[in-house]
């Protein structure tokens, strides 16, 4: 439990102590109106291309890269290097992610470069001689680190779709590297919070915790090991990172130290390309497409479960109780889904046709009392089939486990002048992942943890529900909640979105597309209404502290617990004018989002 309490200062609470929308350029600022928290109530216009991140740095290398006569791909691959740099609680070179690509021509592809378990992984792993679970293994230190994927899968990305050389889109990140960046309030207070993880691990303290001296606002942070990484693989590509000098040295820091990470796993490791998840609903006259995330995310099927659902419900809006009650209602039965069948696709037969046909939705919706809240006692996952086959008995869910919420990761969204545009989610895990600095001056993931770590008990830094297929084994993935999406209106190209915030992440995207597709909300209010998570177990809504207490009382009055968090998710997003083809680039305020356009 200290752990789950000490790392989950997650994207819930995050939020409440920071100064609102610090990362919007000031001289958008200027231009902008706030709303009544100090957050802009107007997306960033720009008619050429947009970029919205957690970070302004973040933003502006991508924004370089586009005005340099980079596409969207270009541009995103740039963004994650530098947001590798500048954002180390989540951006990466040490972790994994998903890509979805949407080219203005209508190819669409999916890039999955999540992590895979070790070799010398166990499905017992982290379970000791006592039967119990050992809660930091999976999360803290070189045991929770799974194989990276992001150098692999960006150097797909720009291979495979981009139009400018590794070194070119690398250059914003080994510059911010190099020269360093001013550390922010926000960044000073993060590397406070992670001292007692950070500390235990001396490549940790030495970057991020400046020897123990810690940096304060102001001051200049350079990563000079990371910058030299950088360096090798702009000049050697991502071989570099998985049987060069980088490969050597992750592997000699943790054989060390009890990792299991060997020069084999990383040599082995493959970025894979996933048929994109497509669904097709009419809102407000229009046609809408949504393309979203395959698994290993779990996230696009939960998004289009959800939508088949509220296909016929009546929203209203988030001050509305019976909007809110359904919508809550829809989650608890996805998430009841999620737990039972989702899990690395290449090991396990997920049954993805089933879980994302209207017609398995029209039946699961049945079970819904538009008045009064059910209990997750009683609800459990279905039987998920396609429309005109019978539902067959055979495919009950196994073993499930328990769930709770997360800390950090980062979603960021890209278009280009020319309408191609990229949505992307990557992660380290937990806030700084497993809090290991390799020698090579980057963070590893603790990506170990979002397995099965134990059946029957919930994992330790989401308390997730998860079934035996997601239990862990040499070369699998781990099941992901990352989701990012893009939507289609009338063919065209409307909304690229996605969030950080585990479990959260599927609600807080779901929100962003009901809010854009099914309410017709400006963009930026989109991402600024308040938003509201339920994941089935524990059978509680978590609603941000944005709702007014009557709304609570009225969800309280039909049933259902509830639990006021700070933040939940944090959602960059593009829409697109229909009138003017304008980018509206919505950054999230709740963090440092800034969107930045040309
Ligand atoms: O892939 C996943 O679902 C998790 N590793 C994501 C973790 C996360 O979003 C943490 N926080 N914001």
């Amino acid at each position: 439990m200290r752990i789950r309490n000490t790392l989950c200062l997650c994207v819930f609470v995050l939020g409440l102590t920071l100064p609102v929308a610090r990362g919007q350029a000031a001289t958008e600022l200027r231009d902008r109106q706030l709303d009544a928290q100090g957050w802009p109530s107007q997306a960033v216009r720009a008619s050429h291309g947009m970029v919205a991140t957690d970070e302004e740095l973040g933003s502006g290398a991508g924004v370089e890269i586009l005005k340099r006569g980079g596409n969207a791909v270009d541009g995103a691959v740039a963004v994650a290097f530098a947001l590798a740099v500048v954002e180390p609680a989540a951006g990466n070179i040490g972790g994994g992610g998903f890509m979805l690509v949407r080219l203005a021509g209508g190819k669409t592809t999916f890039l999955d470069y999540r992590e895979v378990a070790p070799g010398k992984a166990t499905r017992d792993m982290y379970i000791g001689k006592d039967g119990k679970l050992d809660e930091e293994a999976s999360v803290i230190g070189y045991r929770s680190i799974a194989v990276p994927g992001t150098v692999a899968g960006l150097a797909l990305a720009l291979k495979t779709y981009g139009s400018m050389k590794l070194a070119d889109v690398m250059a914003p990140a080994i510059r911010l590297a190099e020269n360093g960046f001013p550390v922010s309030k926000r960044l000073a207070e993060e590397f406070e919070a992670q001292r007692p993880a950070l500390q235990r691990f001396a490549f940790s303290r030495r970057i991020f915790l400046n020897d123990g001296k810690m940096f304060q606002p102001g001051d200049t942070l350079r990563q000079p090991e990371l910058a030299a990484t950088l360096k090798r693989i702009a000049r050697n590509g991502a071989a570099e990172f998985y049987s060069g000098e980088t490969a050597r040295a992750i592997v000699d820091d943790l054989s060390r130290l009890g990792g299991l990470i060997t020069l084999e796993d990383l040599a082995k490791y493959q970025p894979k390309v996933r048929e994109v998840l497509r669904a097709k609903y009419e809102s407000s006259g229009h046609s809408w497409e949504v393309l979203t995330s395959p698994p290993p995310s779990s996230g696009g099927v939960a998004i289009i479960e959800a939508l088949n659902m509220l296909q016929t419900v009546p929203l209203k809006g988030w001050d509305d109780v019976e909007s809110v009650h359904m919508v809550a209602e829809v989650m608890r039965r996805v998430f009841a889904d999620r737990a039972a069948y989702l899990a690395d696709p290449d090991y396990s037969n997920v049954p993805v046709a089933g879980l994302t046909d209207p017609c398995y939705a029209k039946e699961v919706f049945t079970s819904i009392d538009p008045q009064r809240a059910s209990s997750s006692k009683v609800i459990k996952a279905g039987n998920p089939h396609t429309c005109g086959v019978a539902a067959s008995n055979a495919s009950s869910p196994e073993t499930l486990v328990s769930l709770g919420e997360g800390p950090h990761t980062t979603h960021f969204s890209v278009v280009d002048a020319a309408g191609n545009a990229v949505a992307s989610t990557y992660t380290l895990n937990g806030s700084y992942g497993s809090h290991v600095t390799s020698s090579a001056g980057f963070l590893l993931n603790d990506e170990m943890d979002d397995f099965t770590t134990q059946p029957g008990v919930p994992n330790a830094l989401f308390g997730l529900v998860q079934s035996e297929a997601n239990a862990i084994a040499p070369g699998h993935r781990p099941l992901s909640s990352m989701t990012p999406t893009i939507l289609l209106r009338d063919g065209k190209l409307s909304f690229v979105t996605g969030s950080p915030g585990g479990p959260g992440i599927i609600s807080a995207t779901l929100l962003s597309v009901l809010n854009w597709m099914r309410l017709e909300m400006e963009p930026q209010a989109a991402i600024n209404a308040p938003r509201f998570h339920h994941q089935w177990v524990p059978d509680r809504i978590f609603m941000e502290r944005a709702f007014p207490d009557s709304l609570e009382t009225a969800l309280n009055a039909r049933g259902h617990a509830t639990r006021r968090v700070g933040h939940i998710g944090l959602v960059n997003a593009i829409a697109i004018d229909p009138a003017t083809g304008d980018r509206l680039g919505a950054a999230d305020p709740r963090h440092d989002g800034a969107a930045v356009g040309y």
